[in-house]
């Protein structure tokens, strides 16, 4: 079955936007656990509008499964990644004007900046998940900086709207899951997926773990975290 990262953000958005104690994402992760999430992901943004550095550190202590950093290539979040060893940092560009991560890393255009991240990284013996774009040559890079896996972004595919333009994105998205398969890179997906998107992409070949955080929080809202992420691991079981 595939491996569902619950990105817990959002939950800390809501402590930062008081400056308050509560709701504390720690809490939050272990109810998506106790709810089925087979991992905790968070962003640690240098602008800090969410994660911060002391939810990063207690997380590390309680997620024994499978905690899944974000990170842009700035050295101090590297740093601090560094001595929190997470079981994988996944790359992602950063921008302070976004809402959210828009589009994949270009580790193209980026190479030299994401090959120094990466070597610090790999030194502190973490797992590296880079952020791209549906792309071959994106793919096809992550490979030669040695990354163990993509994730792939679903942005455009939980975007689109017409049926065609879903089929099309799909196909997009099976293609550089077939590419990076054949490289020897897992593959993981996410961003913008949801409850009725998520049933597509589960049947794409190659494709080992989901990572899913407005959906989820979103729902958690009104039916609680675990109850949240059961009915996401259903989605993803019924997609099957
Ligand atoms: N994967 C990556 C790399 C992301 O940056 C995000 C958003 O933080 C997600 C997955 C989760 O996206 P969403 O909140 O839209 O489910």
């Amino acid at each position: 079955m595939i491996r569902l990262g619950v990105n817990i953000d959002h939950v800390a958005t809501v402590r930062q936007v008081r400056r308050a104690q509560e709701p504390d994402p720690v809490a939050a992760a272990v109810l998506a656990l106790l709810g089925g999430a087979d991992g905790i992901t968070v962003h640690l943004r240098e602008d800090r509008r969410h994660i911060q550095h002391r939810d990063v550190c207690i997380l590390r202590q309680v997620v024994t499964s499978r905690l899944n950093l974000e990170l842009s290539v700035a050295a101090e979040i590297v740093g601090i990644a560094c001595k929190v060893k997470p079981d994988e940092a996944t790359l992602v560009p950063e921008r302070r004007e976004e809402l959210t991560t828009e589009g994949g890393l270009d580790v193209v255009l980026h190479q030299k900046a994401v090959a120094g991240a990466m070597e610090k990284l790999k030194a502190a013996g973490i797992a590296i998940s880079l952020f791209v774009d549906p792309d071959i040559r994106q793919i096809e890079m992550a490979k030669i900086l040695g990354s163990t896996a993509v994730e792939i972004q679903t942005a455009r595919y939980s975007e689109a709207k017409s049926a065609a333009d879903r089929d099309r994105e799909l196909s997009a998205l099976s293609t550089a899951a077939e590419f990076a398969r054949q490289h020897n890179l897992h593959v993981h997906l996410g961003h913008g997926l949801n409850y009725e998107n998520v049933r597509h992409v589960v049947n794409i070949p190659g494709v080992e773990e989901l990572n899913i955080g407005h959906a989820i929080v979103s729902r958690a809202v009104l039916v609680g975290m675990e109850r949240a992420v059961r009915e996401m691991k259903d989605a993803i079981r019924e997609g099957r």
